[in-house]
């Protein structure tokens, strides 16, 4: 396998994988459709280092191959750490180690033949803060497709770009003005064209750290309905701070506290019926 050699992370913490083409056009192809009785990801005895400081104390989970997780905890806990363990960014983290295993699909994403790279084109991920580049609303879908060698036309590209931005629920505001830069839509739609942009590629995976914190209640609300119609299709992990939007999303709740996984459930018990008192602490609103 060819390694990519001009990978960069941008100033801005962005992440700018440049791919060999023949490989990422197999892993498009290699796309496993969601088995709703196997897990997407087994994690054993994960730990994750920075410096000599332990962020994360050996956490043992199993994500679901479809649906939504939501991992909550208070601040500092580790949820954008154990997040970014998924798709292998702590390795773009200088003082960063991660042990254990991560399998997917009973790989080991940690493995030496793993192309991290390629491991992001699975694994996708939204931030916080939008983050298009800036680039016009059509080159912004269409970069992934082109770098990874997806589309044998334009025909074909065009195809993929509208596509991604009906999956994302974004076509019918910005379809007459594809041209225009992506940096210019307002911080929802932003929030959606990145979520087109992740999903231009065909990835498996969607990791979204606090996707909607920096949304106002509408676009909160419709990104939300994205989520829940993208969960069909793809193995979604979102971290957020609101515990009525991980009620409102998620099939499946986890609660970190101070590096440890506490407590893992469906949404519902953990919401309703919490077995440890840190969780019925911190979703009561009595720490955190
Ligand atoms: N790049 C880094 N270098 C050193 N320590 C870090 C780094 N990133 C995170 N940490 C530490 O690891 C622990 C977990 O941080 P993390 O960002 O994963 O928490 P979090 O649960 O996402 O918090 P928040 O809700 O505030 O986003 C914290 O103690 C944090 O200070
Ligand atoms: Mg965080």
């Amino acid at each position: 396998m060819v390694m990519a050699e001009t990978n960069v992370v941008r100033a801005d913490g962005i992440f700018q994988p440049v791919l060999p083409k023949g490989d990422v056009v197999d892993m498009a192809k290699k796309r496993r459709e969601p088995d709703a009785e196997k897990a997407k990801f087994a994690c054993r005895d994960v730990r994750v280092f920075y410096g000599a400081s332990e962020a994360l104390h050996g956490i043992d989970m199993e994500i679901a191959n479809s649906g939504v997780t939501a991992l909550i905890g208070p601040s500092g806990c580790g949820k954008s750490t154990f997040l970014r363990v998924f798709n292998r960014m702590n390795d773009t983290i200088p003082n960063a180690r991660v042990t254990g295993d991560i399998l997917m699909d009973g790989e080991d994403i940690y493995g030496k033949k793993v192309d991290p790279v390629l491991l992001r084109a699975r694994v996708g991920m939204v931030f916080q803060k939008p983050n298009p580049f800036p680039k016009s609303i059509y080159d912004n879908v269409a970069y992934g497709p082109r770098i990874h060698g997806l589309a044998v036309s334009n025909s074909e590209l065009d195809y993929i770009v509208e596509k991604s931005l009906k999956r994302a629920g974004l076509w019918d505001e910005v379809k007459d003005r594809l041209k225009e830069s992506g940096t210019g839509l307002s911080g929802g739609q932003q929030q959606r064209l990145v979520i087109a942009r992740a999903i231009a590629v065909s990835p498996e995976v969607i990791l979204m750290d606090e996707p909607a914190s920096a949304l106002d209640p509408i676009a909160t609300a419709k990104l939300e309905e994205l989520i829940d119609e993208l969960k069909e299709k793809y193995c979604i992990l979102i971290v957020t701070h609101s515990m009525a939007q991980a009620a409102r999303v998620s099939q499946r709740t986890a609660f970190f506290h101070l590096g440890d996984l506490v407590e893992y459930d469906d949404t519902q018990s953990i919401f309703t019926n919490p077995k440890d008192q840190r969780t019925q602490d911190y979703i009561t609103g009595r720490t955190g």
